[in-house]
Formats: structure tokens, C-alpha cells, sequence
């Protein structure tokens, strides 16, 4: 057996929670996968949560996602992707979003636990550069509080988050090399995918309602021109917590619109930092710039 498999053979059976870190076209899916089929076939009550927001696997990009695996067919690439629960972040990267993007993630988690979950996989961003993404991951661990991180890196770009986690934090931590076998994604496709992740999503028949200028989150600025929310992405709320769907918002003449993959239930609208085109292409918005009064 090779260390990969061992690998995935003691995070299986320590059960808990694991989360897999690396950068970009690390293998992390790949490894979060395995270990979920090999627990699933094994008889253990799986759970996916995927807080990668760009390249995602479970849900719509710009939200973090919970599946429950039952079946080794609940990994089939389409079926992953129907979420059992999302947390809308709102963003495709986690620049400037950590506080949504740790706790969207330990509430999936904490869901999943309560469930009974005996292994919970986590699949996580390549954002692990820098100040930043040190900073993220760390507090990500933190929050998550797991039994197991599993580092994946070329050279040594992940020793400062695992080395902190070593010194500083509870979980076991291995260290594996990227598989040279591991084929890299373009931007363009990483483009491509995202913007079919959020077609797939808002497939028809969606729902058209008026929005009120009162249910966003945060609140908006009462002299902001609401032509400057026209196209954004927004996160549906039903008020205990939870999110259940997504909308795009729409500027009109007669008032504010928005498309919705919901009919109802949505109690509060958070807002995104993405504009959705026509075809479901993302650009980022930075909110600050559109509430100038901050
Ligand atoms: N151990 C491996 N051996 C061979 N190929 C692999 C291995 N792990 C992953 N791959 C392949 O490499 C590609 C990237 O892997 P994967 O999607 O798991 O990486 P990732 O870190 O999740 O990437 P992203 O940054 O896009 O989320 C995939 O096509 C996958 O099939
Ligand atoms: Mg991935």
C-alpha cells in the first residue's frame, strides 16, 4: 500500500472530521472523494462538505455545500452537486470573505455532526498563499475543530499553515506530495465551470418576485441607487437560518426584480460580491464600492 492509500485508509477509519488542504489542482476533491467512497462501501454514515466557493463540487459556486453520501452513485459528479444544504458566501474566491467563508463551513460541519456524520470529508480552496490564506486556513481549522488535516503540496507552500496547525491546534496532520499524474485546470475552464455550475442551478423553471429594498443583508444605504444592485447575486434566507436558494437581482423601471430558483420561504436576501451576466458568467463586485457612503 502506498502512503496515499494508507492515508485514506487511517482517515477512514479514525472517522470524525478531515479536512484536505492544498493549492490549486492539489488533488484535494480527488482525495475527499476516495475517502468518501471507501467509507461509504465500508458502511459509515458520510458527509461532503465542500467550502471550495470557485471550483465547486457540492452546490453552486459562490456558496459552501453539505451532501450526505449514502451510496457510492451520491459521488457521481451530478448528483454531488445537488446539495442537502448550503451556506451562501457570495463570492467565487475567498478574498475579502473569511468570516462567511469559516462560518458557512463550521455550520455545514456542526449540521453534519449533529446528523451523526461518522466521517465528515471537507474540501477547502487552493486560496493557501500568503499572510491571507495562512490566516484562513488556520482559523478555518480552528473552527472546524477536525480530528485529521491532510496537506497536499509540491514543495514546501504548505509547510507554514501545517506547521502552525502542528504547533498550535489539536487535529493530526499528514503531509502528502502532489501526484505528478494531477492535471492542472485553466483559468478559462476554471471560468467555464463555474459559470455551469450556476446554469445548472438556476435551471428552469425559476421564479420572478419584487423585491423590497428592506430585506437585504447587510442593510443598503437609503440614498443608494438601486440600479447599482441590477445583475447581483443574492443568497435566499428563510429566517432560521438557513439558505434555500439563490437569486439574481434585476433593475427595472417599475422597481427592483429578482429571478429566484425558490418560490417562497425567503425571508431575507443576502448579498453576493458577483454580477451574473445573461449566460452566467460571474464578475466580482467589491459591496464598499456601491455603498460609496461607507
Ligand atoms: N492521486 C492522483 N493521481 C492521479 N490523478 C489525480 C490524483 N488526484 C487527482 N488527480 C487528477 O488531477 C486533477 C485535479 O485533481 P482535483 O480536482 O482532485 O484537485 P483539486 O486540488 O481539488 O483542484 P481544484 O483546485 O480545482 O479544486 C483531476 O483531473 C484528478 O482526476
Ligand atoms: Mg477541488
Amino acid at each position: 500500500m502506498d502512503l496515499y492509500d494508507s492515508v485514506v485508509a487511517r482517515t477512514v477509519e479514525r472517522g470524525g472530521t478531515a479536512v484536505a488542504l492544498g493549492g490549486l489542482d492539489s488533488g484535494k476533491t480527488s482525495f475527499c472523494r476516495m475517502c468518501a467512497a471507501v467509507a461509504v462501501r465500508l458502511g459509515s454514515t458520510v458527509a461532503y462538505v465542500d467550502s471550495d466557493v470557485g471550483q465547486s463540487t457540492v452546490g453552486p459556486p459562490t456558496t459552501i455545500g453539505l451532501k450526505f453520501i449514502s451510496s457510492a452513485d451520491d459521488l457521481e459528479p451530478e448528483r454531488l452537486a445537488r446539495a442537502d444544504a448550503i451556506y451562501f458566501v457570495g463570492s467565487t474566491s475567498p478574498k475579502g470573505h473569511m468570516l462567511p467563508m469559516v462560518i458557512g463551513a463550521m455550520k455545514l460541519v456542526e449540521q453534519a455532526r449533529a446528523a451523526g456524520a461518522d466521517l465528515i470529508v471537507v474540501d477547502t480552496t487552493g486560496f493557501i498563499h500568503g499572510t491571507q490564506g495562512q490566516v484562513l486556513k488556520i482559523h478555518k481549522v480552528e473552527a472546524l475543530r477536525p480530528e485529521a488535516v491532510i496537506g497536499f503540496q509540491r514543495g514546501g507552500e504548505l509547510e507554514p499553515i501545517l506547521g502552525s496547525v502542528r504547533r498550535m491546534l489539536p487535529p493530526e496532520v499528514d503531509a502528502l506530495s502532489v501526484d505528478p499524474a494531477v492535471e492542472a485546470t485553466s483559468v478559462e475552464e476554471r471560468a467555464s465551470l463555474r459559470q455551469e455550475g450556476l446554469r445548472r442551478f438556476f435551471e428552469p423553471p425559476l421564479n420572478h418576485w419584487k423585491v423590497k429594498t428592506s430585506v437585504f443583508v447587510p442593510s443598503i444605504p437609503p440614498e443608494l441607487d438601486p440600479a447599482s444592485l441590477d445583475r447581483l447575486l443574492v443568497g435566499l434566507e428563510d429566517g432560521k437560518g438557513n439558505c434555500i436558494g439563490l437569486g439574481i437581482l434585476e433593475h427595472r423601471e417599475d422597481g427592483l426584480r429578482m429571478i429566484s430558483t425558490e418560490g417562497e420561504g425567503a425571508k431575507a436576501l443576502r448579498l453576493g460580491s458577483v454580477r451574473v451576466t445573461e449566460d452566467f458568467g460571474t464578475t466580482g463586485v467589491d459591496l464598499r464600492d456601491i455603498f460609496i457612503s461607507d
